[in-house]
């Protein structure tokens, strides 16, 4: 079994400058600005020691060390990659053998299940968060799968290393989301596909974009609130949340001719305050929510380089399956 510092090694560079690293005293070491980052038998990171601009502090704050109140093993499981299937159908797939990047793996949820099931692919999962830590310890036992802790704004990975890079709702909570698919693009080997989820503006529903609006508001609200409270108030939020949207969505769902209209309502899925607690503390909580207009979207993938875009728009955001070509 491969070491995880050697296989850490040949993966990654300063983020800053883009020189080598060497290992040294349970630390890289940049041969050109000479910046340190801590390095353990599980974890590199590259994000402990450095300047930290309000947004990224602010991120650390509502996700960092508690991320979802990071689950345990068997507590496991996957949505996301199962919304990229319905998405791109057979488009979306990862070939025998490949190498996978997750950006912003959150609780690790989606990397775990794919190193679990295709023990073919060698998958790295990164996070700005410290959760990474901990996640890294918890699955050190799954071999094909590495986790890193860095910024999605300045990969600490060299050029052309992945056959497959994927997100998903992370970029819109950064101050510099088109840098963050520019960085996608130079990881990618040429041949390679992206996979990326972010929201959408609604710009074709006036009543989700009146919940935009209100979503703006709570946010300059909550804004001024200390951490504690705003989770609080976020615990609070969910029961309205639950009696207006949530549970009216679960009865329309049922009826054949209000069943489209019942998907289409804010938080749908709900139905405990706990299951759309997370999802309000993502959105209420965040540094910034960008939200993209299908053109948008598709010109962030344009600018970045990527010349074959494929985008599919779902009841929450935009799905992009984009390849970086010769
Ligand atoms: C809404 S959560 C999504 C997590 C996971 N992808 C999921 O779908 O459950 C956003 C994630 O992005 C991470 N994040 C925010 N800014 C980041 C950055 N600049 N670089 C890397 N990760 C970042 C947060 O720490 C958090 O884990
Ligand atoms: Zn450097």
């Amino acid at each position: 079994m491969q070491d995880y510092r050697d296989s850490i090694n040949a993966v990654v560079q300063c983020p800053f400058c883009a020189c080598a690293l060497q290992e040294k005293d349970g630390e890289f070491l940049c041969s050109g600005c000479q910046k340190r980052y801590p390095l353990t038998v599980v974890i590199a990171d590259f994000v402990e020691l450095q300047q930290r601009d309000e947004i990224a502090k602010k991120a650390l704050v509502t996700w960092g060390e508690n991320l979802h109140h990071v689950s345990s093993d068997e507590a496991v499981h996957s949505g996301h990659f199962s919304q990229f299937e319905d998405a791109f159908g057979s488009g979306f797939f990862f070939a025998e053998g490949s190498r996978v990047l997750e950006i912003g793996c959150g609780a690790g949820e989606d990397a775990v299940k794919l190193a679990k099931s295709r023990s073919d692919l060698e998958i790295l999962a990164m996070d700005i968060g410290e959760n990474v830590r901990t996640l890294a310890e918890r699955f050190r036992a799954v071999v094909n799968l590495h986790f890193i802790r860095g910024d999605a704004r300045l990969l600490p990975l060299k050029a052309a290393l992945f056959d497959y890079v994927v997100s998903f709702g992370v970029f819109h909570h950064t101050d510099d989301p088109e840098k963050c698919v520019k960085e996608v693009f130079r990881v990618l080997k040429t041949g390679g596909t992206a996979f990326v989820y972010l929201y959408k503006n609604h710009e074709d529903d006036l009543f989700k974009r009146s919940g935009i609006i209100a979503e703006t508001l709570l946010m300059q609200l909550i804004r001024y609130m200390p951490h504690r409270m705003a989770q609080f108030f976020c615990h609070l939020l969910a029961w309205p949340c639950l009696l207006f949207f949530s549970w009216p969505a679960w009865i329309m769902k049922r009826i054949p001719r209000l069943s489209k209209l019942g998907n289409a309502m804010p938080l749908h899925w709900g139905t405990s305050p706990h299951s759309i607690y997370g999802d309000l503390e993502d959105r209420l909580l965040a540094p910034v929510n960008h939200r993209y207009s299908y053109k948008k979207f598709l010109q962030l993938f344009r600018d970045a380089g990527f010349t074959e875009i494929k985008v599919v728009t779902g009841s929450g955001g935009h799905y992009a399956r984009a390849a970086k070509l010769g």
